[in-house]
């Protein structure tokens, strides 16, 4: 297996690129429309031909590169069947495998940060998207977001996954770059409570910033243009 963890220091964005084999097809997870160039230089250079590119959710911080990817390589764009981006051409729902060259991906619905939000499962690793960051959780006080949502994902799906699973997230902001599903459960410090209600008033009481480039980003993002 070909694996890459690719970071866009702008906006803090894990992009991650897999492939069965050096000349054979690819997947790219969470591409950032800023890095279109050295995506393209890589593919290039390990003679892969992406076939797929996924949005784990519709995001808001950064343009996403679905579109421009679609574009240049004719790759099929996967996300979630919730989203309500235009750029998607096949929508997968909890359950669907996205098959590579042999590498397969399973669909686990994750709503929370946003309703549109996934995580694939691929053997011993989670791509975890903004639902579980490392020490910290994807924020829900927009886009369609919902802590109590994201509870139910956290505690019954994603820590559901076997301790020693890889968590790689689709962002960090301290340098981190993977964590283990037990690891999380052990020390997240939003994963410390007691019930869905104790964690929903936990999250309500963030008060985060809108992300400086949210009212371009998310636009751009849902008709495919940056
Ligand atoms: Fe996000």
């Amino acid at each position: 297996m070909i694996f890459r963890q690719l970071f866009d220091s702008a906006s803090g964005t894990y992009t991650y690129l897999i492939a069965g084999r050096a000349g054979g097809e690819a997947l790219l997870i969470d591409p950032v429309l800023e890095k279109l160039d050295r995506y393209l230089k890589l593919l290039d250079e390990l003679e892969l031909k992406l076939v797929k590119a996924v949005d784990t959710h519709l995001h808001a911080d950064h343009f996403s590169a679905l579109a421009a990817l679609q574009q240049r390589t004719h790759c099929v764009n996967v996300m979630g069947s919730q989203t309500a981006a235009d750029v998607v051409s096949l929508r997968v729902d909890e359950g669907d495998i996205i098959d590579v060259d042999g590498q397969r991906l399973e669909a686990i619905y994750t709503p929370g940060h946003t309703d549109d939000s996934y995580s694939f499962l691929m053997g011993d690793r989670v791509f975890s998207g903004d639902t579980l960051l490392i020490r910290g959780t994807g924020r829900t006080d927009f886009q369609n977001g919902d802590p109590y949502a994201q509870y139910d994902s956290l505690f019954n799906k994603l820590l559901r996954l076997p301790a020693e699973t890889l968590v790689f997230p689709a962002h960090d902001y301290k340098g981190d770059t993977v964590s283990t599903i037990g690891e999380e459960r052990a020390f997240n410090p939003r994963l410390q409570v007691d019930s869905a209600d104790e964690y929903a008033e936990l999250m309500n009481k963030l008060n985060l910033p809108r992300p400086a480039m949210m009212d371009v980003a998310v636009p751009a993002n849902l008709r495919g243009a940056g």
